[in-house]
């Protein structure tokens, strides 16, 4: 979800002048056509984003540290680890992460399965929980956290490198090390075989290769300081608190007006992540080059509130960041304590924008990166195009991050059952040529 002023984003977008079909407007945002697939195309960049490296709270004094991390490619930046961010009213009720499952050592290499099992070596991780005792446990309101700010004093940055050294993670926790002998990401084949390693069932109670946290640090996991507020946190099964350790989220629960959660891996970062406000909740994102997710939910009607249309009410999304933006702040009250404001991404691949009706049945999609709106880390673009929100029954959609620079979103089958393998056919299946589209700029 757009973090800043939707004004100003669709100002930018319009500058584009890629909504000659538009049908209406509403709150400055163009509405086009009801779509089941959209594709972007030409995602990805170049350049360098400024990231917190260190954030502490000195009695009162608020220190940040921060390194630039280069990017580069197809998708980039969000050929990084992206983590998934939900808000309600929502109910979530499945959800799965497929990666190619060749892990080939060099190009040449005859396409076999073998390397799944090599994948599976994840070794054995001695998760830390501290438990520490937080007599801190109210929330940070904005007002408090505004205060904090004026006190807010930089320590200059010691680092004489100015590129974060991101340690490389073992092979067994890079779930997409699908590269060729250059280093250049490989196209999805047609033969490849996906692989789910990643996997929520809320009817059946199983979740395989995927942790569940909102930002509740302080209770029982995560931290909380007078300066930056919450960290991540373990959720608590309800949805409702945090937890000291993961929890399988409950069937049905029911997200209300402005809750939020995510989605990381199950493997914990172990120095390969770059820094973490919450020692204890640092996870892996979703990495690599090619990249696939299915989420079937539900978000139903929420309660309005006329005199607060900018308050999320009613207003669900599901959207992808730059895994170190959760890592730091979602939702920084200073722009530069995490690094979105610089460009790190983030993709709203189901986003409600507007809490009346008929807008707040319209589930919107943005790419936020320095493409597109030169200069900014935010700019990106988006299609006036639309899914329609599931408000009664489920919607089951896919979401494909692949290495030719297109993310799809598409619409699938109530009855998609979750397979354990996909081939990149399934995937690529309901792709045409004269599949809506944005192309986004350079
Ligand atoms: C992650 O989840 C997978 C699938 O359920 C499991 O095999 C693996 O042991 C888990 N790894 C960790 C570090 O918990």
């Amino acid at each position: 979800m757009p973090l800043f002023s939707k004004t100003a984003l669709m100002g930018a977008v319009l500058a584009l002048g890629q909504f000659s079909n538009a049908k209406q407007v509403i709150n400055n945002v163009w509405y086009c056509d009801e779509v089941t697939k959209m594709q972007y195309q030409n995602v990805g960049c170049s350049g360098t984003y400024k990231t917190p490296s260190v954030m502490t709270d000195n009695s009162g004094q608020c220190v940040v540290n921060y390194a630039e991390q280069a990017y580069s490619g197809p998708l980039a930046p969000l050929n990084n680890q992206i983590t998934f961010h939900l808000r309600g009213p929502l109910k979530l009720y499945n959800f799965a992460a497929y990666y190619i499952d060749n892990t080939p050592d060099d190009e040449d290499t005859p396409q076999t399965y073998g390397a799944r099992a090599k994948r599976e070596e994840v070794h054995e991780k001695n998760r830390r929980f501290d438990h520490r005792h937080h007599h801190e446990k109210r929330k940070v309101k904005t007002e408090v956290v505004e205060e904090v700010v004026t006190i807010t004093r930089y320590a200059d940055t010691p680092e004489p490198s100015s590129t974060i050294e991101l340690t490389a993670a073992p092979s067994g926790v890079v779930a997409n090390a699908y590269k060729s002998k250059s280093g250049k990401p490989k196209k999805p084949a047609t033969g490849d075989l996906w692989k789910r390693v990643g996997f929520y069932d809320s009817g059946k109670q199983i979740l395989e290769g995927a942790t569940f946290l909102n930002n509740k640090g302080g209770q029982g996991s995560g931290t909380w300081t007078g300066c930056f507020g919450n960290s991540l946190s373990h959720m608590s099964a309800d949805g409702q608190s945090g937890s000291p350790t993961p929890q399988i989220l409950a069937d049905n629960t029911l997200f209300g007006v402005n809750e939020e959660f995510s989605i990381w891996t199950n493997q914990s970062c172990d120095g390969t992540c770059g820094y973490s406000y919450g020692a204890d909740t640092c996870y892996r994102g979703w990495d690599g080059d090619n990249k696939v997710f299915v989420f079937k939910f539900t978000m139903p009607p929420g309660h309005t509130d006329d005199s607060n249309i900018y308050g999320n009410s009613n207003m669900p999304a599901i959207w992808s960041l730059n895994s170190l933006i959760g890592r730091t702040q979602q939702y920084p009250s200073n722009k530069d304590w995490s690094c979105w404001d610089s460009g790190c991404g983030e993709f709203d691949i189901w986003e409600v924008l507007y809490p009346q009706a008929p807008a707040c049945e319209f589930m919107t999609s943005t790419l936020h990166s320095a493409q597109g709106n030169p200069g900014t880390g935010k700019g990106g673009g988006g299609t006036c195009d639309y899914f329609k929100r599931p408000t009664d029954g489920t919607f089951t959609g896919m979401v494909s991050y692949l290495s030719d620079g297109t993310i799809t979103i598409q619409k699938l089958a109530d009855d998609w059952d979750f397979p354990e393998y996909l081939t990149t056919d399934d995937i690529k299946k309901g792709f045409s040529a004269s599949m809506p589209s944005f192309k986004v700029a350079s």
